[in-house]
């Protein structure tokens, strides 16, 4: 039996003076009674029409409940969207952030805008790449130093969100070009065991901070870069020694300067470029120390490729259109909630993590563009981990609950660390997962399979059932060559364009992230009454007493 998604309501703008909504909740019903498998058997060309290559990367997405006209219909709906006109404008430099009042530029720090005629922005890029690259040139080469002679041998990037998750990711995924001579650690929580394991081994004598803040207020990495130099100090450092061991990446460098970082050592950042998206930005410094900066400017140069593709392409062939709309089929229309990634590559397994804020803090809005009250799904919780290991936890959900869950698998086809026949099995399960997702298996078959294995006829009623998998569960398959940088930069450049595309046809500004500004108010006007012993505290009875609980320090 199938997963019925019958019953689900489409969840659709109401009186969208757009009728590819509606048209498109006619058409879903053709899938109540074909599934996925009987659309490979109805046509061998399947494959090759619902799969395309670009950047370095093979989009597989032929595993979906889509026939052509699907596509066609999606992708008219992304037109009838004004879908082509929001591209251009993002590649114009248009203030499409327009609750920010920002132009959205982190194209150009990729090489999006050399043939563009915003001189000054591209003129500023290159005068900071020009900047990162001699730092690294100086670390590298042992002529910048710590305050002892020694060279710098470990680097502690202090940031949070977009400030830490991008590098963090991709210094992972990476690993295999990482300079064995410098060591870069992530502190990104303001739970001091984050700081206290983070210092732990390290020397000051050879340890360089990276304050990393697009703002420069954020409390966690204000509190961070507060302890880092208290711990400086007490290891023996002066305040002298500062210099050597501190510089920052910062939009605000009047505060980086106040905080006691030396003008020179701020690497300037813009207001144009979202903290989600800015790893290609002097956020990305400790990339270009950890990989080299030949490997920084590959990761952007495959992420600009990718760029270029999602300019030029047909959205019938344009790989981040198709992904978008994909997942907008299965939030509006299938009652889909949560979009899985699962990457068969142990390197990429901060890239859920990443995915979370790239999409959640931008499409996660219940407010238009105008203003106005949004009453159909937007932006769907994206989680996963690494495959095998999810394999062994919640993959049964994602076979036999009652969710529709959309997957997206990642699967580099050769490995950097090839390991007897390890590589061969992890592709096998990937490939085997994505088939069973697709193609589950039937009572009859399960009853046949339990026959062969000799189980009595009462054994086979009892746990036939449980053993059904219903299949026709869509999935994607993206593949590479190598994970490497170029091919990686393509693949979060599509992650990026697609959460873009997404934004356009739910008609929400994927730039701002204002609910996160309630909770930081709140904690300022809660810490102090935790730490005060006079003040009592007038909020909600639960929460005054969680605030009493803490000063007890008891429960
Ligand atoms: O609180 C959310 C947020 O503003 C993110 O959007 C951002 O990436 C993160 O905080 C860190 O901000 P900053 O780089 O300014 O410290």
């Amino acid at each position: 039996m199938l997963l019925n998604t019958d019953s689900v309501k489409p969840s659709i703008p109401e009186n969208s003076c757009n009728p590819l909504w509606q048209q498109l909740v006619e058409h879903k019903k053709d899938f109540s009674n074909t599934s996925i498998a009987q659309l490979f058997e109805q046509d061998s060309d399947r494959t090759e029409q619902f799969s395309l290559k670009s950047s370095g990367l093979l989009l597989d997405y032929s595993k979906n409940l889509i026939t052509e006209q699907t596509r066609r219909l999606l992708t008219d709906l992304a037109r009838q969207a004004g879908l082509q006109t929001a591209i251009e404008s993002m590649f114009r430099g248009d203030v499409i952030n327009q609750t920010e009042g920002r132009s959205v530029l982190h194209v150009a720090l990729r090489g999006g805008f050399q043939d563009n005629p915003k001189i000054a922005v591209n003129t500023d890029i290159q005068n900071v790449q020009d900047d990162i690259r001699k730092f690294v040139e100086q670390i590298e080469s042992h002529q910048w130093r710590g305050y002892s002679g020694l060279p710098i041998t470990d680097i502690v990037n202090i940031g949070v969100g977009g400030s830490d998750l991008g590098p963090r990711m991709v210094y992972e995924a990476l690993s295999p070009y990482q300079n064995p001579t410098i060591n870069i650690h992530f502190l990104a929580n303001i739970d001091g065991s984050d700081f206290t394991n983070t210092v732990h081994g390290l020397s000051p004598e050879t340890t360089l901070f990276i304050i990393a803040s697009k703002s420069f207020s954020t409390l966690e990495t204000r509190k961070n870069a507060e302890a880092a130099r208290s711990w400086f100090i007490q290891q023996g450092g002066t305040e002298p020694d500062l210099a050597k061991h501190f510089v920052a990446v910062s939009s605000n460098v009047d505060a980086a300067v106040e905080f006691g970082i030396a003008q020179d050592q701020v690497f300037p950042m813009w207001e144009w470029v979202g903290g989600r998206y800015s790893l290609w930005s002097a956020i990305g410094l400790p990339l270009a120390l950890g990989l080299g900066y030949e490997n920084f400017k590959a990761l952007c140069g495959g992420a600009h490729q990718m760029d270029q593709h999602f300019l030029t392409a047909d959205f019938e062939q344009n790989m981040p259109v198709l992904l978008a709309m994909l997942e907008i089929w299965y939030q509006n229309y299938f009652g889909a909630h949560t979009h899985a990634v699962i990457p068969y590559d142990h390197n990429l397994r901060h890239l859920p993590e990443f995915l979370q804020q790239l999409d959640m803090e931008s499409n996660g809005k219940s407010i238009g563009r105008s203003g106005q009250s949004i009453t159909y799904n937007t932006g769907a919780v994206v989680w996963g981990g690494s495959g095998t290991i999810g394999q062994h936890s919640f993959h049964q959900l994602l076979h036999q609950g009652t969710q529709l869950i959309p997957v997206d698998f990642i699967v580099p086809l050769r490995s950097h660390n090839p390991v007897a026949d390890h590589h061969s099995h992890l592709v096998s399960n990937a490939l085997a997962q994505s088939r069973a997702l697709m193609q589950g298996k039937t009572l009859e078959e399960v009853r046949s399979e339990m026959k062969g294995q000799g189980l009595d006829s009462g054994e086979i009623d009892r746990l036939a059932p449980h053993k059904v998998v219903p299949g026709n569960r869509p999935n994607n398959m993206l593949l590479m060559n190598y994970l490497e940088p170029s091919s990686l930069g393509a693949l979060i450049a599509l992650y990026e364009q697609k959460v873009y595309v997404q934004s356009v046809v739910w008609d929400i500004n994927a730039f701002d992230q204002w609910g996160v500004e309630l909770g930081k108010q709140l904690s300022q006007t809660i810490h102090p009454q935790l730490v005060d012993p006079d003040l009592v505290p007038d909020f909600d009875s639960s929460t005054n007493r969680l605030i009493e609980l803490f000063k007890k320090g008891k429960i």
